[in-house]
């Protein structure tokens, strides 16, 4: 009898009572679509249910449709696949593709709680575990052409937790910051509040056109990390357009950005994949159309990764976990050396 009870025993039970559900939650890149297909179906296969072609059609439409409404909405959207029993066949799955819409803020606050934070405790020291524990070594060495901190006013624009504004405040610098995510924003502004910094916090989104920085008033504009959330180049050009209006004659705007290999031609799913990863880019030519007819002289161009491993303190190196792989690329391609790679630009108002 014991013999019988095997793998290949009671399969008619199994196949009458066994239950299967659950739900794939993939990044909205509609160039991925053949690939997220060929995930579910090797899924119902695994659970030996397999898919009818009217169901793998009914299956790729659905999927196109929804990486399309998602991608198109927010590179932040997630396309979910749901999976339970089909009640009129025990040989079937009943697939609902759907996507979840989710802002940039939002998405910040799923990943603090996620990877930094699991109560409010935490979530008040987010400037040591978030972009990094220090300011930026770039930053830092353009300090000593800036003149006296007490006459300074310096421009931080997507200033997250506050890696350079907050260091900067502490200098004696007066410092606005301009931030989207609410997180960020009532912890800068409890951070300003509880060592009296000259920090002022605005809270909003600089491709909004009504939200305007004083003109002509900074000596820098700083713009860290932030261009890699972008989706095209007419809002990279916006924003350094607003970062250039707000600094003063001769200031200067200090901003990163992936680029991209002169010899490389990026396809749809590169440009696509790259913007689900914070890591949108630009080719050489489509950075020199976004910097053409801006009040901007270029000053100098350094490897991020580079700049940042050589001068930092050891103890503050990597600024992040996933910075490495990221800042160099190779979190998105496994080309050696990547296509892309994050990259410092520093600039003059003339
Ligand atoms: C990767 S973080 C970098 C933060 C900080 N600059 C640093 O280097 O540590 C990018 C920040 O920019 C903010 N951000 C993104 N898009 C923005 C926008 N359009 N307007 C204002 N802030 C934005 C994000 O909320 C996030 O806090």
């Amino acid at each position: 009898m014991g013999d019988r009870q095997d793998a290949e025993t009671f399969n008619n039970l199994l196949a009458a009572f066994g239950m299967a559900r659950g739900k794939l939650q993939l990044p909205c890149v509609p160039a991925l679509k053949a690939r997220y297909v060929q995930k579910v179906i090797a899924l119902a296969n695994l659970l030996e249910k397999p898919l009818t072609s009217a169901q793998v059609e009914e299956l790729e439409t659905a999927i196109a449709q929804e990486l399309a409404k998602g991608f198109q909405a927010s590179q932040h959207s997630q396309l979910l696949i749901s999976f339970q029993p089909n009640p009129k066949s025990v040989e079937q799955l009943d697939f609902k593709i759907t996507c979840q819409i989710a802002s940039l803020a939002e998405f910040y606050e799923a990943a603090l709680k996620d990877n930094f934070a699991t109560d409010s405790d935490q979530l008040d020291r987010l400037e040591t575990s978030v972009f990094g524990k220090h300011a930026n070594a770039r930053v830092l060495d353009l300090l000593p052409e800036l003149g006296d901190p007490e006459t300074t006013t310096i421009l931080d624009i997507g200033a997250g937790s506050g890696r350079n504004a907050l260091p900067l405040a502490r200098s004696g610098y007066a410092v606005d910051a301009i931030e989207l995510a609410d997180t960020f924003c009532q912890q800068l502004q409890q951070q300003a509040k509880t060592e009296n910094l000259p920090l002022s916090i605005i809270q909003g989104n600089i491709l909004d056109p009504l939200l305007r920085p004083k003109l002509n008033h900074y000596a820098l504009a700083i713009l860290s990390e932030l261009l890699v959330h972008f989706r095209d180049a007419d809002q990279a050009r916006l924003a350094l357009a607003k970062a250039c209006d707000a600094v003063s004659k001769s200031g200067l705007v200090l901003f990163n950005i992936f680029l991209c290999r002169p010899d490389y031609q990026p396809t749809i799913a590169d440009r696509q994949v790259a913007q689900v990863a914070q890591s949108f880019f630009l080719t050489p030519a489509e950075l020199e159309s976004v910097m053409d007819g801006l009040p901007l002289e270029l000053v100098d161009r350094h490897s991020v990764f580079d700049y940042e491993r050589d001068r930092l303190p050891s103890s503050a190196w990597p600024p992040s976990p996933w910075f490495i792989n990221w800042a160099t690329g190779r979190l998105l391609f496994d080309l050696e050396p990547p296509p892309i790679s994050l990259q410092w630009l520093l600039c003059r108002r003339i």
